[in-house]
């Protein structure tokens, strides 16, 4: 495996790969790497020829007052992950390989970007676009792996693709848990021990919506006041939404159509976010 940390050293490398057609994956990643993170490396490895894995925490897509000081790292231990699951380079660039000086060009999703987390994290997602579009554009992979988890982001990027003629396939991997159904995410680990078992809310909130759409409960209404109960016990609630697979706009009652149910929480000063998919079953 190579760690590579600069644009140039990175399309050098990957000129050997393409010359012998090699399919290339890639996933972006902010690091210190989860069984969330192994999966699309698992994903990517099944599907592809070689796996490009980028560990970037990208400045522009925190607010002033969000964690990008405090985020997570453990640089060698997510080289020695990477290493192990087969990754063939990880690519590590500091802010200024991504944003040198004079940098002022961005990418600014439209409507999906509005709702949900980008309500309540103004610029969220034109930071996550911006750094997603320069990482394709570098890496220029054949798929890019995400995950469900990052549901809004999910939609927001695949738009982008469609939108910007980038010549890539985006595949979206479902959400990995932890056995008792939290969501793994890196600010778990901001998480004491009594947080971690009060964070259990929000899935179980979830999970017990999506029970009752399956026994075949279609009132959006109620499929959010039945989420809602498990989710009281929260800090604060900072949405609960049920929308639209494809608009992220509210979902109509009946549903008719594949739907999210989309969560964002706080359990003492970490925010989570979680959501499950209401979908039928593909004939
Ligand atoms: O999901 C993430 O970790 C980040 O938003 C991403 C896609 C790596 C962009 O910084």
């Amino acid at each position: 495996m190579q760690t590579i940390t600069t644009v140039a050293e990175l399309r050098r490398a990957l000129v050997n790969f393409r010359k012998a057609d090699k399919r290339v994956g890639f996933v972006p990643t902010m690091g210190y790497l989860h069984d969330g993170h192994l999966a699309l490396v698992e994903a990517s490895r099944t599907q592809c020829d070689v796996t490009v894995v980028s560990i970037f925490v990208n400045p522009t897509q925190f607010g002033p007052s969000e964690d990008l000081s405090t985020y997570p790292r453990d640089f060698l231990r997510d080289e020695k992950l990477c290493r192990d699951a087969g990754v063939a380079i990880v690519f590590a660039p500091d802010a200024q390989e991504v944003y040198p000086a004079q940098f002022e060009t961005f990418v600014e999703p439209g409507e999906l970007a509005k709702p949900l987390c980008g309500a309540f994290r103004p610029g969220h997602f034109h930071g996550v676009a911006t750094v997603v579009c320069k990482l394709f554009n570098i890496v220029q992979p054949d798929v890019a792996f995400f995950g469900q988890k990052d549901f809004q982001q999910c939609a927001v990027v695949r738009r982008m693709a469609i939108d910007l003629n980038l010549p890539l396939e985006i595949v979206t991997v479902p959400t990995v848990r932890e056995p008792d159904g939290l969501a793994m995410s890196s600010r778990n680990r901001y998480l004491g021990e009594r947080e971690r078992q009060r964070a259990l809310a929000i899935s179980r909130g979830l999970f017990a919506a999506a029970d009752e759409f399956q026994s075949g409960e279609r009132n959006v209404e109620r499929l959010i006041a039945i989420a809602k109960r498990h989710l009281e016990t929260v800090d604060r609630l900072q949405y609960l939404e049920l929308v639209d697979g494809d608009t992220l706009k509210r979902a109509e009652t009946p549903l008719r159509r594949p739907a999210a149910l989309c969560a964002a929480a706080y359990i003492g000063s970490t925010r989570l976010i979680d959501n499950v998919i209401l979908a039928w079953p593909t004939p």
